[in-house]
């Protein structure tokens, strides 16, 4: 990592009321002519517990970087995260963070039923309750009777389920999504967004996705945070201060659209 020398910050002592604290993050990464470039610059997010944030940005701006530093995957060369109040670096209950990859990562050669067991299968659970488990997240995401389909029998709308009920089957506190939905259609986009904020209802999950589509963040998101590029940082945080469901079309959805969309 090429970040400058900079003493280390330390991170908050006071506990935080947010599931999810972003403070002061930065991010280098080398650059292909050896130089160091800088992709997310003094990030700080607040997400409260049970609520839903959206990422959005243009192409390039690091919201995926940002993802993986809040999911523990990268860490931050400046700045810290602390999950629930804990520091990402002393944090151990990685298991109750799911994170959602944009691509569906499913394999290929194992059925619907066996990809969502999968999760299960690092920890020590019984055979029979990961079965039990993972029918229930599939019933879930209303897959039932597709448990036996191998992915390359499934559309890509019921992939995204499969993918989804893999995310929940551990039952996390917090599920960290990189455009979840970006290559379904919109009439399936729409219905899973319905599902996911179902089960986020019924789950009491906090939730931070990334999206390009202004709508979505629009449609599912309590706070949307518009990041700038070259360097990554806050644009700006909108609160959507809608009841759900929420309907594109209405005037109030189209306002807040037509708003982010000139922040981008
Ligand atoms: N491992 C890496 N090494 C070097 N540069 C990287 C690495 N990962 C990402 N980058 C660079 O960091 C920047 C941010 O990448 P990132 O994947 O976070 O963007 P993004 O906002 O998710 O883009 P997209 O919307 O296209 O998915 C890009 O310029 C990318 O080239
Ligand atoms: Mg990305």
């Amino acid at each position: 990592m090429n970040a400058p020398a900079i003493a280390s910050e330390s991170p908050a002592t006071a506990a935080t009321a947010a599931a999810i604290a972003v403070s002061s993050v930065s991010k280098w990464f080398d650059g292909s002519e050896g130089q160091s470039l800088l992709v997310l610059k003094d990030i700080d997010i607040q997400v409260p517990a049970q609520s839903i944030l959206a990422i959005l940005g243009a192409s390039g701006c690091g919201k995926s970087t940002l993802l993986n530093i809040i999911s523990g995957i990268l860490r931050p060369d400046r700045g810290h995260v602390c999950i629930n109040g804990i520091p990402s670096r002393d944090f151990q209950d990685w298991r109750s963070v799911s994170y959602m990859f944009q691509e569906d990562r499913l394999l290929p050669w194992r059925t619907a039923l066996a990809n969502v067991e999968f999760s299960l299968e690092a920890g020590k659970m019984p055979r029979a309750e990961r079965r039990r488990r993972a029918l229930e997240a599939l019933q879930l995401v209303g897959l039932n009777g597709f448990e036996d389909a191998f992915p390359h029998q499934l559309s890509g709308g019921m992939r995204s389920r499969v993918a989804l009920a893999r995310s929940l089957v551990l039952d996390p506190c917090i599920l960290l999504m990189d455009e979840p939905f970006s290559r379904l259609d919109a009439q399936t986009r729409s219905l899973m967004h319905q599902e996911l904020l179902r089960i986020q209802q019924m789950k009491h999950m906090t939730i931070i996705f990334v999206t390009h589509d202004v709508e979505e963040s629009v449609v599912l998101a309590d706070r949307v945070v518009v990041l700038a590029p070259r360097p990554g940082r806050v644009r700006e945080f909108v609160d959507i201060e809608l009841d759900r469901p929420r309907d594109p079309t209405l005037p109030e959805v189209t306002r807040y659209i037509q708003r982010l969309r000139a922040l981008l």
